[in-house]
């Protein structure tokens, strides 16, 4: 059986423009997860977030629309919206280790505080007419903060767990801790997704041996530095003649649907350099071209540079037959 591959949320990076244009150019991922929306004290919601998970702007990949929230009572607004725009799941962030999330509790904050977990848990379940699914790390300090919440999770109804298994403060730092990841899964009854620093086949291909209950497997930062990685898991030929074509028919609409929505030149600037920064490393000269975008002010220059290099480069290797761990 072929794994199950879900896009991981990166904020700022797989908004629904992304996504759908991913969907069109590559095919492998099975769905998504969106970037976290932010709940607003009140009975309030920000439009600009909600076009984001609106379902006629997600028509070529499946979502499930994640929130980051401590306040049940402001979960349960934002997710009871997302239930009605007919989504049936909604997944609650409890990874993000940004200090400025964390130290106010949110996100990876959260877990050193299994009560307020639980808490949360039991004020918003019994209300809420869809499903909720988690998304979290080892713990904000240290691993054993999720051993000690996992098997009180038990206890309820959660669709899916995924872990990325490394601490907040560790951030990207280090490797993922996959005896860590394994004492967790002997501490849960529920579905867990494995999620972290999957960036080629050789990588995945050692993580699958050696989890073999894991169905489902999350992708972010590989899937932006090699777009084809997705296919290619699941044994597609990535015929590399055809690599830097296909790659650059997916940058020129991406490309070319920021700049329809995004408002005024440095956004869109911002918004493709932000893009380069993964997209570079699937590139052998990648890190000298990355230096020329991020150099570029201007929406001419930008083009100049990206056109010049994708011209004179005919072949685009896959990088995902080689990546070393
Ligand atoms: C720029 C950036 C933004 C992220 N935004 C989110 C987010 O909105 N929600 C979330 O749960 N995780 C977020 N993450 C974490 C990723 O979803 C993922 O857990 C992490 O990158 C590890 O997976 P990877 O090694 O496959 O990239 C973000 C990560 C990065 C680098």
């Amino acid at each position: 059986m072929k794994p199950e591959i879900c896009l991981a949320p990166l904020k700022g990076v797989t908004d629904a423009i992304f996504r759908t244009t991913y969907a069109e150019f590559f095919s492998g991922i099975d769905w998504a997860i969106t970037p976290f929306l932010t709940t607003v004290k009140g009975a309030r919601i920000k439009l600009s977030h909600l076009k984001q998970v609106l379902p006629e702007n997600n028509q070529d990949m499946p979502v499930v629309p994640q929130i980051i929230s401590k306040t049940a009572v402001n979960f349960i607004f934002l997710a009871q919206t997302l239930f009605d725009l007919g989504y049936t799941t909604v997944n609650w962030n409890l990874g993000c280790p940004y200090p400025m999330v964390a130290k106010k509790g949110r996100g990876s904050g959260m877990l050193p505080n299994p009560d307020a977990v639980i808490a949360f848990l039991e004020q918003a379940l019994p209300v809420l007419q869809g499903k909720i699914s988690i998304k979290m790390r080892l713990g904000r300090y240290r691993a054993q903060e999720a051993e000690t919440l996992l098997p009180l999770l038990d206890g309820y109804p959660i669709d899916t767990i995924t872990i990325h298994p490394r601490t907040g403060v560790q951030m990207y730092t280090g490797r993922p801790d996959l005896d860590a990841f394994e004492r967790c899964l002997s501490l849960t009854r529920h579905r867990v997704i494995y999620n972290g620093d999957i960036v080629s086949r050789a990588v995945f291909d050692k993580l699958q041996s050696r989890l073999p209950q894991i169905k489902t497997w999350m992708i972010g930062r590989g899937v932006l530095t090699d777009p084809f990685l997705p296919a290619f898991i699941k044994g597609q030929v990535i015929v590399a003649e055809e690599c830097l074509k296909q790659f650059r028919g997916f940058h020129d609409a991406l490309f070319a649907r920021y700049q329809a929505a995004l408002f005024g030149p440095s956004h869109l600037l911002n918004r493709m350099k932000g893009l380069w920064s993964y997209f570079s490393n699937g590139f052998e000269d990648g890190q000298e071209l990355r230096k020329k975008i991020h150099k570029s002010e201007k929406v001419d220059h930008y083009c100049d540079v990206v056109n010049r290099y994708f011209d004179g480069h005919p072949i685009r290797r896959p990088s995902c037959e080689t990546g070393e761990w």
